[in-house]
């Protein structure tokens, strides 16, 4: 445990660390994702104090609609809400990202389905401090965007998050994702733009036959339990994550308190504690409409650090 006079310069480190890496793999330059191999590095390490300062008041608010005529800014209405941004991407071309098939929200083998490398990085207005992470957009390039263009809109989750964007809002693609926009055989060619205008909207997840998942990060012990939380249909992100212990004496009767975690990075929240933790643990989720779900002692007495804890939860 570094002191508390120490610990600031270590996040201030950690803060100059992340900005580096991800200058080098998730950054706004993106012309041909093959021509030199990218390095990825993981996100901080969860002991270290949140890396990321404090959300500044500026944060530019969540898309919306545009065009005031269109009322709605729920998900998928119609073919209204698309927002203007710029595409780049990164990565391998027919890959997921980052080389490690992570990013900084935590998520893992987003070349695998669920995720099936239709990622993205947001810039932060899309990434929201690790809000954002497992939000779904739908994306589209039109003609006059470029020839190769198909118009055809395809969904992309945030996984990851870049620190120079070209636009206010720029998603920087998986290869995968970026060639997707484009009419059959063209991905090459659109690939080869670099970077493109495009639109986007907001959409809601659907994670059909999957539910809420709980990784229980490598590092966690019983002072200490990082989780990365997965697959929510809807909103994709949560908003909070509250989790309650069970009492000390190995009944495994839950204490009854729900006690709040604090979002660490990405779709990480975590919980710090001075004396030992006992499960079975319940988690409780709050979606972004402040609906809340309960995955009652998800995580059992003996649970372990890297480990997949599945619920039977899932948002409508
Ligand atoms: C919204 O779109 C409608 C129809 O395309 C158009 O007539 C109207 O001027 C637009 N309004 C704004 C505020 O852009
Ligand atoms: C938006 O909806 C409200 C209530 O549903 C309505 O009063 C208002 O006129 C609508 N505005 C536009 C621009 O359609
Ligand atoms: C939140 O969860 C409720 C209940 O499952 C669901 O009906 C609602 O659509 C969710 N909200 C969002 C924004 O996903």
């Amino acid at each position: 445990m570094a002191s508390s006079s120490s610990s600031s310069v270590s996040a201030a480190l950690l803060l100059c660390l992340l900005l580096a890496f991800h200058g080098v793999s998730c950054a706004a330059k993106a012309k041909h994702g093959s021509g030199s191999k990218k390095t990825h590095h993981s996100p901080p390490k969860p002991h270290a104090p949140s890396p990321l300062p404090a959300p500044p008041a500026t944060i530019i608010p969540p898309p919306v609609a545009t065009n005031g005529s269109s009322n709605s800014s729920s998900p998928g209405a119609g073919d209204e809400g698309w927002m203007d941004a710029r595409a780049t991407w990164y990565g391998a071309p027919n890959g997921a990202g980052p080389d490690d098939n992570g990013g900084a929200c935590g998520f893992k083998d987003v070349n695998l389905p669920p995720f099936s490398a239709m990622t993205s990085c947001g810039n932060e207005p899309l990434f929201k401090d690790g809000k954002g992470c497992g939000s779904c957009y739908q994306i589209r390039c039109l003609s006059r965007m470029h020839p190769a263009c198909s118009g055809v809109p395809e969904t992309v989750i945030i996984t990851d998050m870049n620190y120079y964007p070209v636009s206010r809002f720029h998603f920087d693609l998986s290869g995968t994702a970026f060639g997707a926009m484009a009419k059959d055989q063209r991905n090459d060619e659109l690939r080869h733009a670099g970077i493109i205008d495009m639109q986007f909207k907001r959409v809601a997840c659907q994670y059909p036959g999957l539910t809420v998942t709980f990784h229980v990060e490598h590092g966690s012990n019983p002072y200490y339990m990082a989780i990365l939380v997965e697959y929510e249909n809807g909103d994709g992100d949560v908003d909070q994550v509250d989790i309650m212990e069970s009492t000390p004496d190995g009944s495994g009767e839950p204490t009854g308190q729900w006690v709040p975690m604090k979002e660490s990075w990405g779709s990480i929240w975590r919980m710090d504690t001075r004396r030992p933790m006992h499960g079975p643990f319940s988690l409780r989720i709050t979606n972004e409409s402040g609906q809340t779900l309960v995955a009652d002692q998800v995580i059992p007495a003996d649970w372990e650090p890297n480990a997949i804890y599945s619920s039977i939860i899932q948002f409508d």
